[in-house]
């Protein structure tokens, strides 16, 4: 295989990852909890989708007339442009379908859309989808799916994997609301970190978290390869694997983002800290950042003005009425005067010669 294929075969692997129906249904309950009109009289759109099967659609269909959404547009792509290769059956609610065409059900991708009750059993439900193929392939980058995007006002999807920046800048560019799936690693490209310092995105309900001892846990297809220890099997056989640092990157605004942190102040911090590399021990400053290192986001001092480094795990619990974002370590995505000139040119932030982990620099927004 030459090495431009192989490389396509590895990373197509893990843009094939499905969502669970539970993951969808939490992570929006979070956005209606804070605005129960969220999606009322809006169109949506789950673009890199799988309609047939996928819960994004399954769960958008089902809630349609609760949400009170104007319209849900699903599209998928088509089979002989996914980089992952994998034995295709077309699924037998398309072959029993009038509208089934040996010649396209492979190199197109479909549409499926809802707006009303077609089967006259006085509901707007999954029954009502209707269906057809698309012009092209459901590539998110072609113009047919650009004026979908147009015309919606919220995009919900987990995007493919290796396409992760392309599909944001994608979604950022039409100024549209959204809630996809990506990984924590994201946060500090050079593309995504602006976005979040200057709150146009921020991390969703489930982010980074383990629940039930799990990383989130995928569906991934049938022919799919298993390995490490992160791999599962549900109820019905169906192959699942768990992956570290994923979870929700949005613009909705939800509930926890608006609860402060409590905070205890510096000298009560060295005093009570349940962490032993804070108590007793003076908070240290880097050697080529003018800020405060702060390892544990419970130990941020309440009472600091300057400039301190936390983990990006602090972004979970980030609420914008209480902290400013100035930076972070990768990238050099800070401004120079945060900057001590060190013997090393690194944007890593180091204390006595010794690297630490990647951080972000922050500080508390005082009314
Ligand atoms: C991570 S999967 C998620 C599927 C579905 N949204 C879900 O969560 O169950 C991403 C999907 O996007 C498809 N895909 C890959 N490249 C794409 C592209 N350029 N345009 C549209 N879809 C793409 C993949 O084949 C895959 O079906």
């Amino acid at each position: 295989m030459a090495q431009s294929d192989l490389f396509k075969a590895r990373t197509g692997k893990n843009d094939e990852f499905y969502t669970q129906y539970i993951d969808i249904e939490k992570e929006m309950n979070a956005y209606l909890e804070f605005d129960p009109n969220v999606f009322k009289g809006k169109t949506v759109l789950l673009p890199c989708d799988d309609p047939e099967w996928s819960n994004f659609t399954k769960f958008f269909a089902q809630n349609f007339e609760r949400f009170g959404l104007k319209k849900l547009i699903s599209t998928s792509y088509a089979v002989e442009s996914k980089n992952y290769k994998s034995s295709y059956q077309p699924t037998l609610f398309e072959v029993n379908d009038p509208k089934f065409d040996e010649s396209k059900t492979r190199i197109k991708g479909k549409i499926f859309t809802l707006t009303q009750d077609k089967t006259g059993d006085g509901k707007v439900d999954v029954d009502d989808l209707e269906w057809t193929y698309l012009k092209g392939d459901g590539d998110f980058r072609s113009d047919e799916i650009i004026r979908l995007k147009n015309e919606s006002d919220i995009i919900v999807t987990n995007p493919p994997f290796s396409l992760f920046r392309e599909f944001l800048a994608w979604i950022i560019e039409s100024e549209k609301k959204f809630v996809i799936i990506g990984n924590m690693n994201a946060i500090t490209y050079k593309e995504v970190f602006p976005l979040i310092k200057n709150n146009k995105m921020w991390t969703g309900i489930r982010f980074n978290q383990r629940l039930n001892g799990k990383n989130m846990t995928f569906y991934v297809p049938d022919d799919y390869i298993l390995s490490g220890t992160e791999v599962d099997i549900d109820k019905n056989g169906k192959k699942m694997i768990s992956v570290a640092g994923t979870g929700w990157y949005t613009n909705l605004e939800h509930g926890r983002r608006h609860q402060p942190l409590a905070l205890m102040t510096m000298s009560d911090n060295i005093k009570f800290s349940k962490h032993k590399e804070i108590r007793g021990v003076e908070y240290q400053k880097y050697d080529n950042y003018d800020a405060i290192e702060v390892p544990f986001t419970d130990a941020i001092p309440s009472d600091y003005e300057g400039i301190i480094g936390v983990p990006i795990s602090f972004l979970t619990k980030y609420n914008p009425e209480q902290f400013e974002i100035i930076g972070a370590s990768d990238n050099g995505a800070i401004d120079e005067q945060f900057k001590i000139p060190h013997f090393k040119k690194h944007n890593e932030p180091y204390i006595d010669g010794q690297k630490l982990y990647k951080r972000i620099f922050i500080r508390h927004k005082r009314k």
